[in-house]
């Protein structure tokens, strides 16, 4: 109710601070393994639809490599048998997160104003790669961002088994530039602009026969912990 009430009295003062409900709804909608802010119940509706006279479409066999593609996308919770090399998450980075555009600095996703306020970190499950790496796109680098021996970035996710996969992206932002231009918008186009780079990377783990599971239910203090708490995180990805 309390925030509720700062939300109301804030929303269109524009001299304000821009961030106050971006920063009331993110913080009342985290979940941990003890605790979720959001109830989460069992489903006893079915979805409803008031069927109307239109026009009926005609219905096709995936033909082109890419219709297939489409067709065949699906989560799987389960590692495939391939193994992933930094050959792999090079090309996963560039093709599906990356600058595609040098000339002028254009990402393979659409992006709001071409900020591009997303930033990606990934973790691997193997000895040599003890870092949460910062996926840096105008240098196509992994940076070094936080040591992480132990590998406790892996609680961040909950499911025993999507732990084991052996590469996970965290989709994060700090919010900079996209706030000082959209204002209270931003938080929603962020989402969307994630959305486009999540698909992306489905796509192109169906397509190398990896399997990929999107999560939307995490521990975003523990990657606030190993990380910095400086990003929010938003979405996590495991592929394997
Ligand atoms: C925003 C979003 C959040 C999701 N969160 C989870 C999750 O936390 N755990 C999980 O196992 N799957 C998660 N999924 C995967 C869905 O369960 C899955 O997409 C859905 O069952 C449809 O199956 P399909 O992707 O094979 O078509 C999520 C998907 C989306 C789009």
């Amino acid at each position: 109710m309390e925030g509720i009430t700062i939300a109301k009295e804030y929303l269109w003062d524009l001299e304000n601070d821009r961030s106050l409900l971006r920063r009331f709804y993110h913080k009342n909608s985290n979940s941990t393994k003890e605790f979720s802010s959001v109830n989460l119940k069992n489903l006893r509706s079915t979805k409803s639809w008031e069927i109307k006279p239109g026009i009926t479409l005609p219905s096709f066999t995936a033909e082109s490599e890419f219709e297939q593609l489409l067709r065949k996308r699906r989560t799987r919770r389960f590692q495939s048998k391939n193994t992933i090399d930094i050959v792999f998450i090079a090309k996963l980075l560039q093709f599906c997160a990356g600058i595609t555009d040098h000339n002028h600095n254009l990402f393979s996703y659409p992006s709001p104003g071409a900020l591009y306020p997303c930033t990606l970190f990934i973790s691997m499950n193997t000895s040599q790669h003890d870092y949460v790496y910062r996926y840096n796109p105008y240098m196509h680098t992994l940076e070094e961002y936080a040591l992480d021996q132990a590998k406790s970035i892996n609680n961040v996710i909950l499911d025993e088994e999507l732990k084991k996969f052996p590469l996970k992206l965290y989709f994060s932002s700090d919010y900079q530039l996209l706030e000082e231009k959209y204002g209270e918008l931003s938080y929603r186009l962020l989402c969307q602009e994630i959305g486009h780079i999540a698909q992306n990377i489905s796509l192109y783990c169906e397509h190398k026969n990896f399997n990929s599971v999107c999560i939307g239910g995490f521990v975003e203090s523990v990657f606030q912990s190993v990380v910095d708490d400086k990003y929010d995180l938003h979405y996590v990805m495991v592929v394997g």
